[in-house]
């Protein structure tokens, strides 16, 4: 990660076409982000990866996309209308207001300058939202607070549907919204946001034995006794860290694993993440045991994705609320019975788009940014170039092959300015291949590929060039193998 700030990152987005403040003409409205044409493609990318990680090619997970605004029983028997509470506070020295959960009242300080905090009461995060036009008839509802939920309601519909077996998950991807107090850190924590989220459900007697196998990494681990201890976090693999109890659950142990694999195949950097382990004041109101993986931003070690174990708390809620039986046959058990939720990998599109960007983000030699983002992420995969504008022979040569590879790709054509400034541009907005067009390629059916990392180019064939770009983009073939 380059040395950079998350305003400087900030800047950085809405200057290139990632990130907007929301409504800026009008001065905004804190907390609301709007994605660029950049940022969509590169949100897009995130969104569709997770999902083919974790969904496609797997046997056992499939999807849903549920609504935002649903029956708000759904958040009653869930317990966050009851429960999902945070207390706001103000420092008496600095002004600056926070968040706290109900057990750090009297605890913590101000995080800014430690001044001492006062509260100013409990609130509830939902956004209320009032359905149905004619007062009369009409019902208050909540826009949701996360897409879990909705896994939840639609359980027994799913996993009939599916046909899914023990173990299984349900996977969604999509908003949530969050009437946060203090909104801050650019798309760090915002009122809207996106979130990918699993539910995994097992046969709660088979909660020890987790038949996948652990992902062999390294990585820091801070369990809450070493946070107790006030101990330095551990650097160990994680396998070891189940072999001594550290992680206690084998199934977390996985998907922590799991959830890190997905990030370091994207080029995230490993020495930039940890593992964290909740301690006892610090769950949420449904879960029993949760670890989070934590990510060295610009601004402190701060969570990016929480695995929880819920248990059986949801479905028991939903069966009492709803007087349903949600109970389902279990082959091997040879019985029916209610699934537990073993961990439920919970990430913020917003917060991996940030790590993404943070690794990406590199100064070249002549100051000049380079955004190293994996070419499954980059939001633009090529750029073609005529070398000389005037010249119309390569101008329809290079908008050919141009069309060509937007049959598969997200293309752009660049003619304007010196071939270095259009390097330069794509570079800055992570473009890891550019394909100039030149006065030899009319005759040899040929053209230079030019490789972002390290300015290296190749000449390749023109009937070459997409299966190529599927082997560079996909990462099965290094540019540097190119002849
Ligand atoms: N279903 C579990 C759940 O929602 P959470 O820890 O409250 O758990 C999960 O949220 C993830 O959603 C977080 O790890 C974070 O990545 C993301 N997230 C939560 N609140 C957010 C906010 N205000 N802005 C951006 N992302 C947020």
């Amino acid at each position: 990660m380059a040395d950079i700030t998350i305003d400087e990152l900030a800047n950085f987005c809405k200057r290139k076409g990632f990130v907007y403040p929301s409504g800026e003409l009008y001065g905004g409205l804190a907390g609301f982000w709007d994605f660029g044409p950049m940022g969509s493609e590169l949100k897009n990318n995130i969104k569709s990866s997770w999902w083919k990680f974790h969904v496609h090619c797997r046997d056992d997970v499939v999807g849903i996309d549920g609504s935002i605004v649903t029956s708000p029983k759904v958040w009653e028997a869930s317990g966050h209308v009851a429960n999902f509470v945070d207390v706001a506070v103000v420092c008496k020295k600095c002004g600056s207001k926070f968040k706290i959960d109900e057990h750090e009242l009297g605890k913590v300080r101000c995080e800014k300058c430690k001044g001492e905090l006062e509260s100013k009461g409990k609130f509830n995060p939902m956004f209320t939202t009032q359905v149905g036009p004619i007062e009369d008839d009409s019902v208050t509802s909540y826009l949701r607070p996360e897409t879990a939920q909705l896994i939840f309601a639609d359980f027994k519909l799913v996993q009939e549907n599916a046909r899914l077996k023990l173990p299984f998950g349900i996977a969604q991807v999509g908003k949530a919204f969050r009437n946060e107090i203090a909104p801050r850190n650019f798309v760090f924590r915002s009122r809207e946001f996106e979130q990918m989220e699993i539910e995994y459900f097992i046969d709660p007697s088979k909660n020890k034995e987790c038949p996948f196998e652990i992902e062999d990494m390294e990585i820091l681990i801070y369990s809450s006794k070493m946070q107790d201890e006030n101990s330095e976090p551990m650097r160990m693999s994680i396998e070891k860290a189940l072999e001594e109890k550290i992680i206690q659950l084998p199934w977390h142990a996985y998907w922590l694993s799991s959830g890190l694999k997905w990030f370091f195949e994207l080029g995230a950097n490993p020495e930039n993440f940890r593992i964290r382990q909740h301690v006892k004041d610090e769950k949420s109101h449904y879960a029993t045991d949760t670890w989070d993986i934590e990510y060295k931003f610009p601004f402190g070690w701060k969570e990016l994705q929480g695995i929880a174990d819920r248990g059986i708390f949801d479905l028991t809620q939903h069966e009492k609320f709803s007087k349903s039986d949600l109970k389902i046959m279990d082959d091997v058990a040879g019985k029916k019975l209610l699934p537990m939720v073993v961990a439920e990998p919970s990430l913020g599109v917003e917060r991996a788009f940030l790590v993404f960007m943070l690794d990406a983000y590199s100064v070249g030699e002549k100051g000049n940014v380079v955004l190293k983002l994996n070419p499954k992420l980059a939001p633009i995969k090529v750029a073609v170039f005529p070398l000389v504008k005037k010249d119309e022979k390569l101008v329809e040569q290079a908008r050919e092959i141009c069309r060509n590879l937007r049959e598969e790709w997200n293309v752009v054509y660049d003619e304007s300015g010196s071939v270095g400034r259009r390097y330069a541009r794509n570079d800055e907005v992570g473009t890891p291949f550019c394909i100039t067009v030149d006065g030899d390629s009319g005759k040899k059916k040929d053209v230079t590929i030019r490789n972002r990392d390290d300015g290296e180019q190749r000449r390749v064939k023109i009937k070459d060039l997409k299966d190529v770009l599927r082997g560079l983009i996909s990462g099965e073939v290094l540019f540097s193998s190119l002849q």
